[in-house]
């Protein structure tokens, strides 16, 4: 079954060919997005040694040029891989790259790059600097094999430049702080940005890989420069990739101790929330300046077996960019599809006044099922039957989502969406909801249920989940969009409350057929569904290959 063309998506960020990982510096400058990203521009696969900085340029954050690699692994300071970093533009407009240098005695060392040519909006040549690294991990109690990924930078109250780098120190995890008048040469600050201490009965998670620290307002979508005054009620989210997933902590940034103060202080981690509960990991955000927002988007790896990989010749893609920004409860972040890929929507299709009674399945037709672009709000017709809600199942989501799959009947849900559906329904793929109660407020259950999304035996087939809390006697009603490209699914639910990228490989995508697409309700309350819209996704000009002397 596998046909390199047929898992290849169509809309989202891919290279054409080799592997990709991390988002590793995002910027824009002088008119242009720029994406940088692990890339090894030899095989398929991530190997030790062989991580450059691709580079990747856009003006719409949809249509993509790639340019030639910006930092190649070549002198003891990143020999064994120019890893994860991130980009910052420095108070005059020049930009400037930190990143983490693998050594051959397995130290990692933060090096910083400039570009050769500022005025080139393009960015293509960039230089290491002769004093590399400009960061060593020298601090007593430091695993120098766990030191890694520097955050973009932000000015402080003492007008200093501060950067904060995930590390493994003394057995615990750290955001370590690092303090630079002029970006060349740190000090570090004598306690981190924030850590996680370890009492013997706690569950210990994994080094904080590939950071990310920013302000956000609660309630306003707008983004902020984290470098900008701090304004009255701004709040801070620090982000880490730990444990598979994106999770993150929202607290305040403590201007008096330097230090980030989450609001609510929870020991196990697998509690955190999370920016994505799906194959979402190492994302990155960056202030917009064009459109004052900010933007988030992260690497989803490839979920087929590595020798599908090299046959296919590339592995990795990047979700599709999200608008990032707080809640106005102050408790969550929400995230949203750019509004550029919605440029790529052709073919509308709308249904008004749906009713779904229990084991209804509605199709959607008029549509490529293959690449779409869904929005559907789900109405309940009643609250009353909503079963109770258990604690428990918020440290193991997947595993609820396994237990309650869309043929468990429930009071209230599963309803969703049946995608990627071959004629017999022995592939399928389903997003769905589930309503519970929980004392004086609602839970919802989102899961993307991949159990049965191929025939093949190769992929991973997880069911994916993560919960939200819907005040219900307010609203009662619980949206979904879910972009469909192929081999990605990424879905909202509830407005961006709870986010679910998934990776699925169906033969019927392989040309064996037809994909259908349903609304669905499988619980004993009737849903309604006011509006259902549906568009076809056009294809993007993504990294088209043109050799890179053409471009
Ligand atoms: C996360 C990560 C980073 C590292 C990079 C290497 O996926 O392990 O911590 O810098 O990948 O490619």
């Amino acid at each position: 079954y596998i046909v390199s063309t047929s898992y290849r998506t169509a809309y989202h960020f891919q290279p054409p060919r080799n592997w990709i990982n991390d988002i590793s510096g995002l910027m824009y400058y002088k008119g242009i997005y720029h994406n940088f990203y692990q890339y090894n521009p030899h095989c398929a696969l991530w190997c030790w040694g062989d991580i450059t900085w691709g580079h990747s340029v856009s003006t719409d954050l949809v249509n993509w040029i790639q340019l030639e690699p910006v930092i190649e692994p070549d002198n003891p300071s990143d020999i064994d891989g120019c890893w994860t970093g991130s980009a910052t533009i420095l108070s005059g407009g020049q930009p400037v790259i930190l990143y983490t240098g693998g050594r051959r005695d397995k130290r990692q060392v933060q090096n910083l790059v400039l570009p050769k040519n500022p005025s080139d909006p393009y960015l293509r040549e960039w230089t290491k600097i002769g004093n590399n690294p400009v960061i060593q991990p020298v601090v007593p109690g430091l695993n120098r094999s766990q030191f890694r990924d520097p955050t973009t930078g932000w000015i402080g109250p003492d007008g200093l430049w501060r950067i904060a780098v995930g590390a493994e120190l003394k057995g615990y995890t750290a955001a370590l702080l690092y303090k630079s008048e002029d970006f060349l040469s740190w000090t570090i600050v004598d306690h981190p940005l924030y850590s996680q201490n370890y009492s013997s009965n706690m569950r210990k998670c994994n080094m904080w890989e590939c950071l990310d620290f920013f302000a956000v307002l609660p309630g306003n979508n707008s983004g902020l420069d984290m470098s900008a005054a701090i304004l009255r009620g701004t709040k801070h989210a620090l982000k880490m990739s730990v444990d598979y997933f994106d999770k993150y902590l929202i607290g305040v940034y403590d201007l008096k101790r330097d230090a980030f103060l989450p609001d609510t202080i929870v020991d196990d981690c697998r509690l955190w929330l999370r920016i994505d509960y799906g194959h979402f990991y190492a994302s990155k955000s960056f202030f917009d300046s064009k459109k004052g927002r900010r933007i988030i988007w992260g690497w989803s790896q490839e979920a087929d077996c590595r020798s599908d990989d090299v046959a296919k010749g590339w592995a990795g893609i990047h979700t599709i960019p999200r608008t990032i920004w707080l809640d106005s409860n102050g408790k969550q972040l929400l995230q949203w599809p750019v509004d550029e890929i919605e440029s790529l929507r052709t073919n509308e299709i709308n249904h008004q006044g749906l009713e779904l009674n229990k084991g209804d399945m509605f199709e959607i037709n008029g549509v490529d099922t293959f690449q779409a672009d869904v929005e559907i709000y789900f109405e309940l017709t009643s609250i009353n039957a909503a079963e109770p809600f258990n604690s428990s199942w918020l440290f193991d989501p997947e595993e609820h989502c396994c237990e309650a799959g869309a043929s468990v009947h429930g009071g209230i849900g599963p309803f969703g969406l049946v995608i990627l559906a071959s004629n017999n329904m022995d592939e399928h793929t389903v997003v769905h909801f589930r309503v519970y109660k929980s004392q004086q407020k609602y839970m919802i259950l989102m899961c993307s249920d991949l159990r049965r999304s191929s025939i093949r035996p190769s992929p991973y087939t997880p069911a994916y989940g993560g919960f939200f809390e819907l005040d219900l006697a307010k609203e009662r009603q619980i949206s979904l969009r879910t972009l469909i490209d192929r081999s990605a699914v990424e879905s909202f639910g509830g407005g961006g409350r709870v986010c679910i990228t998934s990776r699925v490989y169906p033969a019927v995508l392989a040309g064996v057929g037809k994909a259908h697409m349903y609304a669905f309700n499988n619980g004993s309350a009737t849903v309604r569904v006011p509006q259902l819209s549906a568009w076809t996704m056009r294809k993007a000009e993504v990294n088209v290959e043109k050799g890179w002397s053409a471009i």
